[in-house]
């Protein structure tokens, strides 16, 4: 157990919060919290208080916190080969390529590396620019694209407004939300086919993520990514498939854009790329876009471009999900997780609609029923203080069940080895949790 002083942080979280910054945060209300292990579907504090981790962390342990098989492969390439130049290669890297291009949809097969979503993002936006010589990227208001200045200008959720002006040519359009916008979702969809007209020929790509992640889960009709693929095609545009949070299985398949039978034109990949054992980005091309680059310079680059341990942890992670079955499992007990989360939406008034598929899931919270107000407005994800959203969160975590929630849905995630017990377990904190919401609705 340790010591906590009378602003309730211990010794090492004090240390942290006076010489590291958080993120995306008021440093006046970062309080760290000190975590000391981590085992299954479980993680434990300093003081020996342990949680379910129904969200993966950042939607992104999808292998949980004990797969071996990973860590001792970073082990093991930190001894043999710790690092080397990018215009090296390594056994890692050339077998994670080509697993890559077997395992994600239709001809996908010539990868850049890089060390995180965002910068996955950013090499997405430049290739598309280089390739098609035209400017502009379309990319929808509820989402998020990652933290640099290409991803924060593509990136529709408030985050971006701190970093505007944007990067020139990034143009937003509306999203398939059926719950919580005016706009029927296929309806969302012509709309962009009118934009991408009235743009005329200057737009590179459409960017989107298959299933919304963070701005809530948002579920496209079937019909949805199809008919996004063709509308961008029509205009000389690439599909752009951001699977930083829907890839790996956390969908039931490989991809958010498996569940659609769609293959971008260049798709995106982190999180679960590793299963966050290592910090790895990686952006796959069709061979048509690969060929471009063959005589035209590919500018870009970094340091860390294909980093061997980093890839050696992505091979054996893509390895345990197959030799685990996880993906199969994740659409299996997926399945359970969904009946289990709308059990609890029959329970509680303040559940406005439950949305996912697999083990990727939200709770959409409502203040009132029929008019469906939210909680937490999208600006509250950029201002101080905590909404009814965030209690609901915090009253989950004092019941021993970690849950993370964006604006005004609770985000479940958990890793793809969870049990049903473990599940029930979670579910359990959130029908305690959901009381407070309830409490706190309309009269
Ligand atoms: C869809 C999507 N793209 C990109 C990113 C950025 O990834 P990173 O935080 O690794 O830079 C995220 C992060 O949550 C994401 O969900």
């Amino acid at each position: 157990m340790s010591e906590h002083g009378v602003d309730g942080l211990n010794s090492i979280e004090r240390l942290d919060k006076e010489h590291v910054f958080g993120t995306w945060a008021f440093q006046s209300e970062v309080t760290p919290t000190e975590i000391v292990d981590a085992d299954g579907v479980r993680f434990t504090d300093a003081d020996g208080q342990s949680f379910i981790d129904f969200s993966g962390q950042l939607m992104c342990s999808n292998l949980g916190h004990s797969a071996t098989k990973v860590s001792d492969a970073i082990a093991e390439q930190a001894e043999d080969v710790p690092y080397v130049a990018p215009n090296y290669t390594t056994e890692a890297r050339a077998r994670l390529g080509e697993k890559l291009a077997e395992v994600t949809p239709g001809d996908l097969s010539k990868t850049f590396f890089s060390t995180s979503g965002t910068e996955a993002v950013e090499a997405a936006i430049k290739i598309a620019k280089f390739y098609t010589g035209k400017d502009k990227i379309v990319s929808r208001y509820r989402s998020y694209h990652g933290a640099t200045y290409g991803s924060i200008s593509v990136t529709g959720d408030p985050r971006r407004l701190a970093s505007e002006p944007s990067m020139p040519g990034a143009i937003k359009a509306p999203d398939p939300y059926a719950y919580g916008s005016t706009l029927d979702p296929m309806e969302s969809l012509e709309y962009i086919d009118e934009m991408l007209m009235l743009e005329g020929d200057t737009v590179a790509a459409i960017l989107v993520e298959p299933i919304v992640g963070s701005n809530g889960i948002l579920v496209p009709p079937d019909e949805y990514l199809p008919r996004l693929k063709e509308i961008a095609h029509d205009h000389g545009a690439l599909l752009i498939c951001d699977e930083v949070m829907a890839g790996f299985g956390r969908t039931g398949e490989w991809f958010g854009s498996d569940v659609y039978d769609v293959t971008p034109d260049i798709m995106t990949m982190a999180k679960g790329l590793t299963g966050a054992y290592q910090p790895l980005g990686a952006t796959i091309v069709t061979p048509e876009i690969a060929a471009h680059f063959e005589d035209n310079m590919l500018t870009h680059g970094h340091t860390y471009a294909g980093h061997p341990v980093a890839c050696a942890a992505g091979l054996a992670a893509i390895e345990t999900y197959q030799e685990e079955n996880l993906i199969e499992r994740a659409s299996e007990i997926g399945e359970y997780l969904g009946e289990r989360i709308d059990g609890l939406a029959a329970d509680h008034p303040s559940v406005g609609e439950t949305r996912g598929v697999g083990l990727f899931r939200g709770i959409e919270l409502t203040k009132s029923t029929e008019e469906r107000v939210p909680f937490g407005a999208r600006e509250d994800k950029v201002s101080k203080g905590s909404t009814v959203v965030d209690e609901v969160s915090s009253t989950a975590y004092e019941h021993g069940t970690y849950v993370a929630n964006m604006i005004n849905t609770l985000i479940i995630a958990p890793p793809l080895t969870i049990t049903e017990d473990e599940i029930d377990e979670a579910i359990e904190a959130l029908d305690v949790a959901l009381e407070v919401s309830d409490d706190a609705m309309d009269a």
